[in-house]
């Protein structure tokens, strides 16, 4: 599909948000000069959208609803042209490429936002394409799974194949406690996978994709891997890597040829890897987003490059025929942590150094954000203040299953 807007009448941009999410994205796009639509959910209109960015906004009971949402966006289409539908949230994303689909929109389909929302899509493409995955097993027949569990050493995960946050992943010790869980599953089994659970350090690419090349990343490593926080509770921390060093670059090397693999052609895209007991990265999961928790501050800290903006940006530019340049990336390190407060409103003012550059405004939650020129200063004030995090803050919550609502 080619984009065939090149002169410079307003574009029509229409957003669809299942979650209160990519307020940035909306205020740029609307400074970039586009018409902005917003697509909610009902139980979200008392959200603090960005009201005086959006032209257009309706709300629909749940998002994800065919034929609904086709018949939804086609009587507004009626009225209104629209060039462009962009997903806010993950939850978004198929319905989105299936609406592309649909009115023939440009940028990606169905077949390749599989590639960026479906777990055993994923790891099935980068596997064909070469690229080292921990071992993994669709669940739809038996004899595959037997044939798996003979193979492959316990523990593995059961994944969902289209959930975040580590919610439903459940370890494995034993085929026998697959079984029983199976069962329970019922038709549900096959929107799930079995993989290889790879003890390692995990890391997040973050990038910004151009005309099919990556044109911005970042490497970051979480200083826990983040389903031992989500299951047992702890400060969630990632940080920058050391730009310079060989380990960095080979992993940005290897992200770059992933995500055009999985045939990415403008966008953002968070991407996990996890190093294994060989020094090795493995393909973790991929997704067409900017990523949570705070990682669009996180990346701006350090690069001084916002993706949501960058996002919006680079759609209109693509909408109009135009070119997109990605600023430059200034350089610096920065951290993130945050953790499940017993506080309400947790009081943050004896956090006082310089470093800070932003702190999380959330109930329940502390958090800050943390950037500096040099990387051990940011190591440092990761050790004091996660030791501090942890008597004045943390709070231990159960994990869930599925999705907030
Ligand atoms: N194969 C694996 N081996 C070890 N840890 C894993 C594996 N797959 C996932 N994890 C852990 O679970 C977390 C969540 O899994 P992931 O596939 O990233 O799903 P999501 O983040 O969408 O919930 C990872 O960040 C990592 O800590
Ligand atoms: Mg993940």
């Amino acid at each position: 599909m080619t984009d065939q807007n090149s002169t410079d009448r307003p574009v029509t941009i229409l957003c669809l948000a299942s979650y209160f999410k990519g307020t940035t994205f909306l205020t740029a796009a609307k400074q970039a000069g586009c018409r902005v639509v917003l697509v909610t959910r009902e139980k979200l209109h008392n959200e603090p959208w960005p009201w005086d960015s959006i032209d257009d906004v309706f709300y629909m009971p749940q998002l994800a609803k065919q034929p609904d949402i086709i018949y939804a966006v086609a009587y507004f289409m009626r009225g209104k042209a629209v060039d462009q539908i962009i997903p806010l949230d993950d939850y978004d994303v198929l319905t989105v490429a299936a609406l592309r689909e649909h009115f023939r929109l440009p940028n990606m389909g169905e077949s390749v936002m599989r590639h960026f929302r479906d777990k055993l899509a994923m790891r099935v493409k980068a596997r064909q394409e070469g690229f080292r995955v921990p071992e993994f097993t669709a669940v739809f027949n038996y004899d595959q799974l037997r044939e798996f569990m003979d193979r492959v050493p316990p523990p593995w995960l059961l994944k969902p194949r289209a959930e975040a946050g580590a919610m439903g992943i459940k370890r494995m010790d034993h085929s026998e406690m697959l079984w029983r869980k199976l069962d329970e599953l019922g038709d549900l089994q096959s929107y799930f996978l079995l993989e290889q659970y790879v003890a390692g350090p995990v890391y997040h690419v973050d990038a910004i994709v151009w005309r099919g090349k990556v044109v911005f990343a970042t490497a970051h490593q979480y200083l826990q891997p983040p389903i031992d926080v989500a299951h047992d509770g702890g400060v969630f921390v990632t940080r920058t890597m050391p730009r310079k060093e060989k380990e960095t670059k080979a992993l940005l090397k290897m992200h770059n040829q992933l995500i055009l693999a999985l045939g990415m052609e403008r966008g953002v895209a968070h991407t996990e890897f996890i190093k294994g007991a060989d020094g090795e990265f493995y393909f973790l999961e991929t997704a067409a987003r900017v990523g949570g928790a705070n990682i669009e501050q996180l990346v701006e800290a350090s690069s001084g490059i916002n993706l949501w903006a960058e996002w919006a940006k680079l759609e209109t530019a693509a909408l109009r025929g135009q070119e997109y340049q990605v600023p430059e990336d200034k350089g610096a390190y920065a951290g993130v942590m945050i953790c499940l407060a017993r506080q309400e409103w947790p009081d943050l003012s004896g956090y006082q150094d310089p470093e800070i550059v932003y702190r999380v405004h959330k109930q329940q939650h502390a958090g800050l954000i943390l950037a500096s020129p040099q990387q051990e200063r940011v190591e440092q004030l990761i050790r004091d203040y996660s030791q501090r995090f942890a008597q004045d803050f943390l709070a231990v919550a159960p994990p869930l299953d599925t999705a907030p609502t």
